[in-house]
């Protein structure tokens, strides 16, 4: 059992828990992920590590709460325990100085995007930082990526902060202005990953995207998290979650991500009738 030590609502729909989990917090590194099933009938929900303290034996992690699972997980209070959490999982990708590296995160990927961002700085890069949300109250992690970002961009669909319009909108300009980048990482919904890649296709800059396609095991066992990735299939959970950003088929992605719609409405209606029920 894993003792949730916090519970934040930071954005409508959004949380941030911190959770009791030693052996994790001295194992993570930037760019893994965990799977945690919250009870013994639990579903197995996949989300990147935000942070992780080893000398507290914390692991934190920021979810958006779309459907029944992460519902559920929302409804958690402090001192509530997970069942089991499965982790760290997935590749440690290896981190370089470039020279200059641009993040570029929307929504909740702001939160996995953190500490690969701060690898980046740690490891020497020039870091310039793009996060993007469709709104201001949506915007996630903002304090942290300042700290770490030598340069730090905030983008709204709306203008309702920063620059109005699409993260892909400023990196473009970025780029048409001749500013010279040298390599971009991008995490965040599978659409606005694709026009990051077709962003930087033309100039030829280095990209790679982390993806999130649909897991079960997480241990490259099952199948469920196939992409396809330079004309191969690959298993996001033990080959990725990093990938060649240009070499990505996004929209068999995207289209995957499509697959269960029908069940997920069902279930996340079954759920909240339940609810109502035990009012
Ligand atoms: C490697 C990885 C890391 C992730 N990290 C984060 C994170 O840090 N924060 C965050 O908010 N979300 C993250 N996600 C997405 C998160 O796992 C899903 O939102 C969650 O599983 C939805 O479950 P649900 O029952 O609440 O919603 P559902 O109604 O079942 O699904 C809502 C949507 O979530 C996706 N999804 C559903 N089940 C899964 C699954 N088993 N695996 C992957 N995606 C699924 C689908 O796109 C689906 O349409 C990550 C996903 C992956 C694969
Ligand atoms: S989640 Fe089963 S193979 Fe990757």
């Amino acid at each position: 059992m894993f003792e949730i030590l916090s519970t934040k609502l930071i954005a409508p729909d959004i949380y941030e828990f911190d959770v009791h989990a030693p052996e994790l917090a001295a194992k993570a590194r930037a760019g893994q992920f965990l799977i945690l099933r919250l009870h013994e009938r639990g579903e197995r929900i996949p989300l990147t590590f935000k942070d992780w303290d080893a000398e507290k034996g914390t692991v934190t992690i920021i979810f958006q709460a779309l459907g029944k699972s992460t519902w559920e997980l929302a409804k958690a209070k402090e001192g509530d325990a997970i069942c089991d959490i499965l982790g760290p999982l997935g590749m440690v990708p290896p981190v370089k100085n470039y020279g200059t590296a641009v993040v570029v995160a929307g929504g909740c990927g702001a939160a996995p995007a953190f500490p690969r961002a701060r690898s980046l700085k740690e490891a020497g890069n020039h870091l310039i930082s793009i996060v993007g949300a469709r709104s201001e109250n949506l915007l996630v992690c903002e304090l942290e990526m300042s700290r770490i970002s030598d340069e730090l961009i905030i983008t709204t669909d709306d203008g309702s902060k920063g620059a109005k319009g699409f993260p892909t909108t400023t990196l473009k300009e970025m780029l048409e202005s001749g500013r010279k980048i040298d390599y971009v990482f991008t995490v965040g919904p599978p659409i606005m990953m694709k026009f990051v890649a077709e962003t930087t296709r033309p100039f030829g800059i280095k990209t790679e995207a982390s993806l999130n396609p649909i897991m079960v095991d997480g241990t490259g066992m099952c199948g469920a998290c196939r992409v396809e990735v330079g004309g191969e299939t690959k298993f996001a959970c033990v080959d990725g979650l990093e990938f060649d950003a240009h070499e990505t088929n996004f929209d068999l992605l995207i289209k995957r991500l499509e697959t269960y719609k029908p069940q997920e409405k069902a279930a996340l209606d079954r759920y909240e009738h339940s609810c109502k029920c035990g009012e």
